[in-house]
């Protein structure tokens, strides 16, 4: 169970990553399975791919909760990835529009970024012992200076300021509904919403892989997370991340 009791969300005025600290935190000791270190400024924010994770101090949210899922088999992990993010798509629906999770788990609107999640396990035995899972949303921030592609916020989308606390008890109740789903072993439900959330479901775009550009369509996601594409000619591809990106211009 995830409890989200306000004991249990650790605010840390500055810290080089909530993940970090979130995994040098389980060292140390037992943490309750939901315990929520939430920072104020994060001075070496880190996404996906080594990227940075820009976020202006005060102005989002940057946290980090911690997990156990024992119950989830290895091959199973990217469960994790689907219900976390269909936790944020359906906290944040409530603010916007035309919410979108981008394969793997970035959250969109539009052909923008609007948050990200680092999921870090730590397996031990062959079985998944502990889970820390990082989650940048873009809330009030107005001007993006790093080189990230395509940063948005709900402010900027909605010319509205938000309280970010009131943001993050939704969406850690949200992300709580999907966890226990995942953990009463309701795989379909969750595979469902997954897919009908899907940027680009079943739209031909451009896509590029080891150097080449093509065109197909997303078709789905496997058992193992991989993105499945059908290109024009009928072929149908399977890509792990990092293995295909995703192009702008059609
Ligand atoms: C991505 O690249 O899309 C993932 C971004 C994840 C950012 C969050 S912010 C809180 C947590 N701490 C980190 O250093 N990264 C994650």
């Amino acid at each position: 169970m995830i409890p989200i009791a306000e004991n249990l969300i650790f605010h840390i005025q500055r810290t080089d990553s909530t993940n970090n600290y979130a995994n040098q935190q389980i060292r140390l000791g037992s943490l309750p399975e939901g315990t929520v270190f939430l920072t104020y400024e994060q001075t070496s924010g880190r996404g996906q791919m080594q990227n940075i994770w820009e976020s202006e101090p005060g102005k989002n949210l940057t946290f980090s909760i911690v997990l156990y899922p024992e119950f989830l088999e290895i091959r199973r992990q990217f469960m994790l990835s689907k219900v976390v993010a269909l936790g944020i798509y359906s906290a944040l629906s409530k603010y916007v529009d035309h919410l979108k999770i981008k394969w793997p788990n970035d959250i969109y609107v539009g052909n923008k970024k609007l948050g990200g999640i680092l999921i870090e396990n730590s397996v031990m035995s062959g079985l998944l012992k502990s889970t820390v899972v990082g989650i940048g949303l873009n809330v009030n921030q107005k001007v993006f200076l790093s080189d990230a592609p395509n940063p948005v916020s709900l402010q900027l989308l909605t010319n509205q300021q938000y309280d970010g606390e009131i943001i993050l008890t939704e969406v850690l109740s949200e992300i709580k509904l999907y966890y226990e789903l995942l953990r009463r072993g309701k795989k379909d439900e969750i595979d469902r919403e997954y897919i009908s959330a899907l940027y680009r479901l079943y739209e031909m775009h451009n896509f590029r892989t080891e150097g080449e550009n093509f065109i197909g369509e997303i078709i789905g996601v496997n058992e193992i997370g991989q993105l499945i594409i059908r290109k024009e000619s009928g072929k149908i591809l399977e890509f792990q991340f990092k293995e295909v990106e995703f192009l702008q211009a059609n």
